[in-house]
């Protein structure tokens, strides 16, 4: 793998500025920030009122404590475009995130709000390894979802040449990357392994193609996925991070040089870690929800959001920035089983281990009795497809979850291609439990 670490003059000054001129900025920024959610968007001022604190009474980042969250429900009480603090015809852009229930979730961006966003995705490519003049393929689905439209701008911001494929269509991915010859791939890492087992099926080593890295957000992934795909590949697989709320990708992302950790990008936003129970501010290292604060938007300031990803906060490295530990598992996403708790990453780090399985996987719920059952289904690679091989490597998986995760659960192994294959984010839950006792 090429070396695509950042030359001296590379970096934006804030990225290695000290911690200090950090939290002084901050807390510049942060006093502006609630300022503004109060004075124009209606929501804000009367929990803030109702919770009797005040914009004034923010005099220090710690104070941001004493403000009440907000939530996914808060926003969508306020759908469309109630918790905008601009008026409607400053707001240049709408980006939606559908959710799986309900209606969705609306957010707004000011010219402003757009120039800063590319900002924050140009830096996240240089982060990657990117650079002015490279080619960047962008997979990530164009529309409401603000993947492909938020790469897009940051490619261009830093000077790329952007192909806007979009998701879908995997064999026309294929052709475009062998035609075009990118440097640099923007796409979810499961549509990501879609892509390579097309590689496979046209005969092509994906090896000798032109990638040099994979900027890889939107799901949560393991860091033995990013093992596979960089061996397969031959090629940087980076992580990135983000959520329409906040802005959309571009909230952190980590750096090729180091790879342990996602620089969060706390100039424009600032995180904290809280128990999801208590809403008790936890410490740096502690593991909790992350929340975040939005600094610098104009259209749809956010204040003290409750992502539901679970992560810690880690000190700075390769950027003086704090570093996100990668994100295990919404707590939505989280499966009490028989009494334990298991994320899809953590049976996904399991399969990976299994040699003859190809990484695409889903998680089936039932329920026998009056107990919750867990079917695993996997499927084989062409190679290790016989009945035989399938039953044993079903037999491997079903002991690792049993021996690491510690639940006992069902493995199907399919045929090569039983398992749907994601364009965008996987879908790796299928509850199939009776409706209204889950
Ligand atoms: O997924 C924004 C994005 C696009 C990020 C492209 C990265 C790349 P939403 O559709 O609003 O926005 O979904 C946000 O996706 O709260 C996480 O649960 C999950 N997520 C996003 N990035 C990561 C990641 C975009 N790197 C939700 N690791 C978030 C784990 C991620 N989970």
């Amino acid at each position: 793998m090429e070396d695509l670490a950042p030359k001296p003059g590379d970096l934006e000054p804030i990225e290695t500025a000290s911690r200090d001129e950090i939290e002084a900025l901050q807390l510049e920024r942060l006093k502006w920030s609630i300022r503004h959610a109060y004075d124009n968007v209606p929501f804000y001022r009367k929990k803030y009122d109702a919770a009797k604190v005040h914009p004034d009474d923010l005099k220090s980042l710690e104070d941001l404590a004493r403000f009440p969250f907000t939530t996914k429900q808060d926003l969508r009480d306020n759908y469309p475009f109630g918790m905008f603090a601009v008026p409607r015809q400053e707001v240049v852009r709408i980006h939606a995130s559908s959710g799986t229930t309900g209606k969705p979730t609306v957010v707004g961006y000011t010219r402003a709000d757009i120039r800063m966003w590319a900002g924050l995705m140009a830096r996240a490519f240089r982060a990657a390894g990117l650079r002015k003049g490279d080619i960047l393929h962008n997979a990530y689905g164009y529309g409401l979802f603000t993947g492909g439209l938020g790469a897009h701008y940051g490619g261009e911001e830093l000077g790329m040449t952007v192909i806007p494929v979009s998701g879908g269509m995997t064999s026309r991915q294929v052709a475009l990357i062998n035609d075009f010859r990118p440097d640099g791939i923007a796409v979810t890492p499961s549509y990501m392994l879609a892509i390579l087992d097309e590689f496979r099926a046209q005969g092509l080593d994906p090896r000798e193609s032109s990638l040099k890295v994979g900027i890889f957000g939107a799901e949560p992934w393991t860091n033995a996925m990013r093992a596979e795909i960089e061996e397969a590949f031959d090629m940087h697989a980076v992580d990135l991070y983000g959520l329409s709320e906040i802005i959309g990708p571009g909230v952190a992302c980590e750096c090729v040089e180091t790879k342990d950790g996602l620089h969060i990008f706390e100039d424009h936003f600032l995180p904290e870690i809280i128990d999801g129970e208590s809403g008790k501010v936890l410490e740096d290292g502690e593991t909790g929800e992350l929340v975040f604060t939005s600094l610098t938007k104009e259209a749809f300031p956010i204040i003290r959001y409750r992502t539901r990803d679970l992560t810690r906060l880690l000190p700075g490295t390769a950027r003086s920035f704090r570093r996100m530990e990668k994100v295990t598992g919404r707590s939505d996403d989280m499966i009490i089983l028989r009494g334990v708790n298991v994320f899809p990453t953590q049976i996904e780090e399991q399969l990976l281990k299994v040699e003859g399985l190809s990484p695409h996987f889903q998680i089936e719920l039932g329920r026998e009795g009056r107990m919750d059952s867990m079917t695993i289904k996997a499927e084989a690679l062409a190679d290790a497809a016989d009945e035989a091989s399938r039953a044993q490597m079903a037999d491997k998986l079903k002991r690792l979850i049993k021996d690491m995760v510690g639940v006992t659960t069902t493995v199907e192994v399919g045929e090569p291609g039983a398992i749907p294959r994601s364009q965008g984010k996987a879908v790796r839950i299928i509850d199939n439990r009776p409706k209204g006792d889950i």
